[in-house]
């Protein structure tokens, strides 16, 4: 039986072994998991969303506040629309964070981006132009489009330096999304360097509607490969959602994968940005903590653990602060939403919003405990302490099972 060390993910001469660690706003995969990762030759992601936020955290900037005290006259009004983010802070922000990790990366591996579509900013071209470029400039091995068709994302770097030089990939799921962005970006005369194929059990939004458990990873996946075949198209598939072990990985590098893309199994690591009280939720997860609802403002489902502190909180919007998903015209389901249970409610201090929640506070603060499908495995997958806790891993001991296991085993840690 074949492991995942028998195969090699290749871009050129370059070979990678065939792991990479998903995106995982906001700030969840930090630059530590995908520096670890890059170290073992596997690829890490970090993300851009909330990065002004995420400077702020670890690089010590006041870009929050700064924004907060620009638009403070703003707060009370529900018209987000001059709420605004300043192109050169943005490019500033994502210049620094990814700038950083790529200073710091040591071994044969590479460090990408995790570039999410539905991060609008009040500006969607201009914002996510400036994202694009600020990773470029700042010397990022490769850039994951996600959370939306990126129809017009090639476009945004066509004329960058980097443009045919930086792994850029994008993430589908379904052959027909593919369909559409290979068809607009034709003209441009640039494939993508790889395809990741997510399933309905990833963690995060998904690209599916409610119906997602109706879909499979490996069909979905056979799928993707086929229409590349027609189209006489060789470009790496990457297979993503629910891969729990290194037999379920090798099986889909043996379906003709050319690599598999995992997340939830490094949210219990050391290097993971999630707070040690939190990764201790995601090991005690049983299968019914887990939902997929539609509370996110962005409109895509995202799954979740029920016991989230975010879900039903009826907070007031932060956009002042944040404001990541406002869209074109400055709207954010989470404000309407709002709005209509202060209406419904006059006088009431604290409100419960059930529909929507204010993403960008809640991810902010660890209030809204993303995950994948498999999250009620994790605790096979470590020890119980003498204090009932579950010890929390290395990344680099999740990335050998993934790399070295075989017959569906799982090593625990020592
Ligand atoms: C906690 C968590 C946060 C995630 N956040 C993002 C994200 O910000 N952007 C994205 O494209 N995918 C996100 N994902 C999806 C992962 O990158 C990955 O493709 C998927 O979860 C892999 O499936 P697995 O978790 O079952 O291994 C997230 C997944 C998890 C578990």
């Amino acid at each position: 039986m074949k492991r995942v060390d028998d195969f090699r993910l290749r871009f050129g001469k370059q070979e990678l072994v065939p792991i990479i660690i998903g995106g995982m706003g906001v700030d969840i995969s930090t630059a530590e998991l995908a520096l670890e990762v890059a170290r073992l030759g596997g690829i890490g992601h970090i993300s851009d969303a909330m990065v002004q936020t995420v400077s702020d955290t670890r690089f010590d900037t006041k870009f929050v506040s700064a924004k907060l005290k620009q638009y403070k006259h703003n707060v009370a009004s529900s018209d987000k629309s001059s709420v605004q983010f300043c192109l050169a802070t943005l490019e500033e922000a994502t210049r620094s964070h990814v700038g950083r990790a790529m200073e710091a990366k040591r071994g044969d591996g590479l460090i990408f981006v995790n570039c999410m579509e539905k991060l609008t900013m009040n500006s969607p071209r201009d914002t996510l132009r400036t994202r694009l470029t600020a990773a470029l400039d700042a010397g990022i091995d490769g850039i994951t489009l996600s959370a939306g068709l990126h129809l017009g994302s090639f476009a945004l770097i066509e004329d960058h330096p980097r443009f045919r030089d930086a792994k850029l990939g994008i993430i589908v799921s379904s052959p027909r999304a593919l369909a559409m962005f290979l068809r607009k970006n034709a003209k441009l005369q640039r494939l993508p360097d790889y395809i990741v194929v997510e399933g309905p059990l990833a963690g995060g939004h998904l690209g599916f509607s409610m119906d997602w458990a109706q879909y499979d990873l490996a069909t979905l996946v056979d799928e993707v490969l086929a229409f590349l075949k027609t189209e006489h198209l060789d470009i790496p598939v990457i297979a993503a959602g629910g891969i729990f072990t290194g037999s379920d990985a090798a099986a889909f590098l043996e379906q003709g994968a050319a690599a598999v893309q995992v997340a939830t199994r490094f949210t219990v690591t050391r290097e993971c940005g999630l707070p040690d009280k939190i990764k201790q939720e995601y090991f005690k997860a049983s299968e019914d903590d887990i939902e997929v609802n539609t509370i996110s403002p962005t409109g895509y489902p995202m799954r979740m653990l029920k016991g989230s502190p975010g879900i039903g909180d009826g907070i007031r919007p932060n956009c002042e602060a944040y404001g990541y998903l406002l869209d074109a015209k400055g709207n954010c389901a989470y404000i309407d939403a709002y709005n209509r249970e202060v209406a419904l409610h006059p006088g009431v201090k604290k409100l419960s919003v059930k529909d929507k929640t204010c993403l960008c506070t809640h991810m902010r603060n660890f209030d809204i405990w993303t995950c994948g499908q498999t999250t009620y495995r994790l605790k096979d997958t470590s020890r119980r302490l003498p204090d009932g806790s579950y010890q929390v891993l290395t990344a680099e001991q999740v990335f050998h099972d993934y790399q070295f296991s075989t017959d569906q085993k799982i090593a625990l840690p020592d």
